[in-house]
């Protein structure tokens, strides 16, 4: 299979996951920047099953927020669009394909953890750095991997033929897709979020994450989340407190985040506390 009949096949898988229809109306509302308050707090309050957990994440601390709000509409005025566009998809995309549902051969579970842990991570860097607003960098993190469940899912022996190569090699996932397949997940990713209506920056936040480059339409969002990847990987399952090993961050996203990650050790412990409860918010229940 080369790389235009995987994506043709990508178009015309009839139960590829979508979003909640709620979420798609809203990225296509808040393309036009005239949509008025009124028509975005009605198409979210259309979902009401959707309602309290947006607000809710909204007033998490692992969001950064914690701000209080108790209606839509007080959310959207006070917080604005993006970060209201930035809930409503992290909401939704843990409702369609957060599941339990156990998929053999792949840990799910293992999946999202990362996946939050690198939205939260994200999320982290940019508040510290000031380099992105926060909001969106949770939300390209915690979409950073998606192309991974797609791939698995649906081309199932090219996900296999790429993680046989990574075990026997051994190298990265990354770079056994890239040696065996005609896309890579960050590719995937990327294809499905564009489908989604959400803007380029967080397209290639996610194309990018493991090839950093320049021309991208936000080179402080992709750094950011390609830098929580590999903090999140390094730290993953560490017994000591020594500092990780990071030569693997591209050297743009060390340098600009030089402050973040010296003193990684200190603010690292509270960002693992915060993942835990995102977790819990996200899959409790
Ligand atoms: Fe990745
Ligand atoms: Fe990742």
């Amino acid at each position: 299979m080369n790389r235009a009949s995987l994506f043709a096949t990508l178009d015309h898988i009839e139960n590829l996951p979508t979003l909640p229809a709620v979420v798609l109306e809203v990225n296509q509302l808040l393309q036009d920047f005239e949509t008025p308050i009124e028509s975005v707090c009605r198409t979210i309050e259309k979902d009401q099953a959707m309602v309290p957990r947006i607000l809710k994440l909204v007033n998490s601390a692992f969001f950064g927020l914690r701000c209080g709000v108790s209606t839509i509409s007080h959310a959207v005025v006070l917080l604005g669009f993006n970060t209201i566009r930035n809930a409503v998809v992290s909401v939704g995309v843990i409702d369609s394909f957060g599941s339990k549902q156990q998929l053999a051969g792949f840990d799910i579970t293992k999946f999202w953890t990362h996946s939050v842990a690198v939205a939260v991570t994200s999320r982290h860097l940019a508040e510290r750095s000031h380099l992105h607003y926060a909001g969106d960098a949770f939300t390209a993190g915690l979409l950073h991997d998606m192309g991974k469940l797609v791939l698995f899912r649906y081309f199932r022996t090219l996900f296999e033929a790429a993680w046989q190569s990574s075990q026997n090699c051994p190298v990265s996932f990354y770079e056994a897709e890239r040696k065996e397949l005609p896309a890579t997940h960050a590719d995937v990713g990327a294809y499905l979020v564009k489908r989604w209506q959400l803007p380029h920056r967080l397209t290639d936040a996610i194309r990018y994450h493991h090839s950093v480059r320049a021309e991208v339409a936000d080179r402080n969002l992709l750094l950011i989340v390609h830098a929580a990847d590999v903090i999140v990987n390094r730290l993953d399952g560490r017994s000591d407190d020594s500092p990780p090993d990071l030569t693997r961050l591209h050297p743009d996203a060390a340098h600009r985040l030089r402050g973040c990650l010296e003193n990684l050790t200190d603010w690292y412990p509270a960002a693992e506390d915060e993942i835990q409860s995102a977790c819990q918010f996200f899959f409790a229940g």
